[in-house]
């Protein structure tokens, strides 16, 4: 007898937890679809970072990984929409494998604290992901050869905002030789895959370091980044 009330009250609560419990008390349906569905969004995405990460460790004969410790993928939140693209890890950068944290990345950070940002609202990544040697810049083979990568990370990553930091990432974006003094301060709407984004160009902050004087022409350049956050109502989370 109390066998058979166990194995009704078993199956009672196997039934209750199979039928939506608030479709019956609150008279609401819970909405399992949506939550799945931003659940498959995100898990999709990090596995396509995974994925991206590993063909770029896989990298043979490359003169940038063979000296350098490790590789340098990525920082910040890879749901932000707004994507910073600089140009290759330095020694710090190399140890730790993550962008922008020598007293370089101090700089960027001083930077996007300026308007607003931070690591948590925005992604980080560089046209190389391994160190040059000697803090060499990256050579054009280099940058031809990770720029398929990069196009591929910058897809993923679907930004609405891209702001390429100096001389490097600008023409490994735009495929033209130009100095970021000619072109910075202009936003310009490109496609890159499947990613239709508005890019900036900006002064790189190594750069920054060696002509402060400069710093009033970035100023312009970040304003202009927040006047565009604001347009394009991106939620940056404060
Ligand atoms: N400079 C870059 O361009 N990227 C880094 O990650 C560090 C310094």
């Amino acid at each position: 007898m109390i066998k058979k009330i166990n194995t009704k009250f078993i199956k009672l609560i196997k039934y209750y937890s199979l039928i939506n419990h608030n479709l019956i008390y609150e008279n609401e349906a819970i909405n399992r679809y949506k939550i799945n569905s931003n659940l498959a969004i995100k898990s999709s995405k990090s596995g396509e970072l995974q994925a991206l990460k590993r063909l770029i460790d896989s990298i043979k004969n490359c003169e940038l990984k063979k000296n350098s410790t490790n590789i340098v993928f990525s920082d910040g939140n890879p749901n932000a929409k707004i994507m910073i693209v600089g140009e290759g890890p330095g020694a710090n950068e190399d140890l730790e494998g993550v962008p922008f944290i020598g007293r370089t990345g101090e700089l960027l950070d001083k930077m996007l604290s300026s308007i607003n940002l931070d690591r948590d609202n925005v992604y980080i990544t560089n046209v190389v992901n391994y160190r040059p040697p000697e803090n060499r810049n990256p050579t054009e083979e280099e940058i031809a050869r990770y720029l398929p990568y990069l196009n591929k990370h910058i897809e993923i990553i679907n930004p609405k905002i891209l702001i390429l930091l100096g001389s490097a990432a600008l023409n490994a974006i735009t495929g033209v030789n130009q100095v970021i003094s000619n072109v910075r301060g202009k936003w310009i709407d490109k496609k890159i895959g499947r990613c239709c984004t508005s890019v900036i160009a900006s002064f790189h902050p190594a750069f920054l370091m060696r002509q402060p004087d400069q710093k009033k022409m970035s100023w312009i350049d970040l304003k202009m980044i927040r006047k565009k956050i604001l347009e394009l109502k991106i939620n940056i989370g404060k």
